[in-house]
């Protein structure tokens, strides 16, 4: 794949502009496959200019259009037609009968999209192809895992293609679910591709065109199997500055990060409401705005995030739709997700499993949290998926968890369960080390626990390795359940390292990759910089 790295939007739109008219001049009878968007705008708009004065002819060209949605009148304003008209072929000498867009008002989609696919090949194929890029990687409308081998079809829109192409609808419900879309396997059968990308909102997945690799969850990365493929972006596309915010119970922690390198750190008090919490976000975006080109804004924040609002237990969000809240104010997109996913993604990108595709991260805390990363992305999660803490090890006389149910992991593997143990065990033996630090402090931590092992305390020796299996069986399972390359462990207690992976590795599989967090609390707005 060559790139061409403009320096904004309309040095971009003048590349891919002269680009497509030096194929028509070579080829009047070019058959030409078009994109919609907001990125070919300015390619169209100097293109008119282009014809406008005669430097090019557009009276040979047949043209087909990526996609359209399904279903949508011609004459909807959002409909590609709609668009294709308004912003290229209404103001050109082209000749209309050689123009093809998916008929969205089609009674037989599946017919529909045979015959364009036998038009493009009657057509000849296309010479030049242009295409966006959507924020997940999608191509025309083949969104992340499409088959490969796809020709032109009807597909399912994801949800954050909805969400992302919401903008131009009057809400998110209008847009409509699917979309008739030329196939991967149409789309590679172009001779030659330009694929355009612009803003700070396509930097994550221009980083994964421009990495080795082919992804399926990132269906443009198989346009590097293409011979003929040209990438225009833009620097705000190539490298913009994307702020991570990472709201715990006590403080919120920024992150800066340009390309994937780390800028900025900081971390201040969470306030105690939900308004003093969107306030300090938006004051400290003002703030770092002036310093960097902060292009987009990642929220990870604790609680179940459900139909684009997060609702939490430890802070005052109730069904709040943070992102736009804050999208809103700082005129930033804006994304979140889950804190516990944001540090699994941080990890995968800026820990030391940056060599994985698919990890699972296990916090280690007064719970046990995690997410999972499948792909370098996050698993789309619905409500509790990636919710490991809550893995049921033990169904006959499982502990109470607050969940409601009973023998969750974490009441077994979590921070507290270990000291809960402990100070059980120290109170059973009070002659022990264990019950003598326990005295001692008035209280028991997993340093103090450490302290008794330290001392070769028998008791504090067993409710360890009680521990470590707890610990081991949870993972175990995760492990079968995942396959992940890697399982990082982070938490307080994983600052021990040595002394708690080694016993820790002899109960687990040997094949199976235990790393310790590197980046520990870090990790959340680090991963929250890259959503
Ligand atoms: P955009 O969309 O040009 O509006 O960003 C591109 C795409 O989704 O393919």
């Amino acid at each position: 794949m060559r790139v061409i790295l403009c320096e904004n939007y309309d040095e971009m739109s003048e590349k891919a502009a002269g680009m497509f008219a030096a194929q028509i001049t070579l080829k009047p009878e070019s058959v030409l496959g078009l994109a919609t968007g907001s990125t070919p705008v300015g390619m169209y708009k100097r293109l008119i200019e282009m014809n406008k004065s005669g430097t090019v002819d557009f009276s040979g060209v047949t043209t087909f259009n990526l996609d359209e949605y399904y279903p949508i009148k011609r004459d909807n304003n959002q409909s590609y037609f709609t668009f294709m008209k308004d912003n290229l072929f209404s103001h050109i000498n082209i000749d209309l009968k050689k123009t093809h867009i998916p008929n969205g008002e089609t009674k037989n989609p599946v017919k529909e999209c045979e015959q364009y696919e036998k038009m493009i090949r009657q057509a000849g194929g296309v010479d030049l192809q242009i295409l966006g890029i959507g924020q997940n990687g999608h191509i025309g409308f083949n969104e992340p895992d499409a088959s490969l081998n796809s020709f032109t079809h009807l597909t399912s829109l994801t949800d954050s293609t909805i969400k992302a192409n919401a903008r131009f609808f009057e809400s998110a419900n209008e847009v409509p679910k699917q979309a008739i879309t030329m196939g991967i396997a149409t789309i590679m059968s172009a001779k030659k591709i330009i694929l355009l990308a612009s803003g700070a909102s396509k930097s994550r997945v221009v980083a994964e065109l421009l990495n080795d690799g082919i992804n399926t969850s990132i269906p443009a990365t198989l346009l590097k199997t293409h011979p003929d493929v040209v990438l225009i972006c833009d620097k705000d596309a190539y490298l913009g500055a994307k702020l991570g915010v990472d709201i715990g119970g006590t403080n919120i922690k920024f992150a800066v990060v340009e390309g994937e390198n780390v800028k900025y750190k900081a971390c201040v008090d969470t306030p105690k409401t939900t308004d003093e919490i969107i306030d300090t976000i938006v004051k400290e975006t003002k703030k770092l705005k002036k310093e960097y080109k902060i292009k987009a804004i990642g929220i990870g924040t604790p609680g179940v995030i459900s139909g684009g609002t997060v609702t939490a237990t430890n802070l005052p969000f109730k069904d709040l739709a943070l992102d736009v809240e804050v999208a809103q104010r700082t005129d930033l997109p804006t994304n979140m997700d889950n804190d516990a996913n944001c540090a699994a993604l941080g990890e995968v990108i800026f820990g030391n499993t940056t060599d994985c595709d698919n990890i699972v991260l296990v916090t280690l805390g007064t719970g046990v949290g995690g997410g999972v990363i499948v792909n370098r992305q996050i698993m789309a999660s619905n409500k509790s998926a990636g919710e490991i803490g809550h893995i049921i090890i033990d169904m006959k006389d499982g502990r109470e968890c607050a969940c409601g149910e009973k023998g969750c992991w974490e009441q077994y593997a979590s921070i507290s369960a270990f000291v809960k143990d402990a100070v059980h065990a120290a109170n059973a033996n009070p002659d022990s080390v264990l019950n003598k630090i326990y005295e001692r402090e008035g209280r028991l931590s997993g340093r103090l626990i450490f302290e008794a092992l330290n001392e070769k305390c028998p008791v504090a020796e067993e409710v360890f390795d009680q521990y470590l299996e707890y610990l081991a069986v949870g993972i175990k399972s995760i492990a079968m359940a995942f396959g992940p390359d890697a399982i990082v462990l982070a938490g307080g207690i994983t600052k021990e390292g040595d002394k708690l992976i080694k016993p820790l590795r002899k109960k687990l599989p040997k094949d199976l990759r235990i790393e310790v967090s590197t980046l520990q609390s870090d990790a959340g707005s680090l991963g929250a910089a890259m959503l």
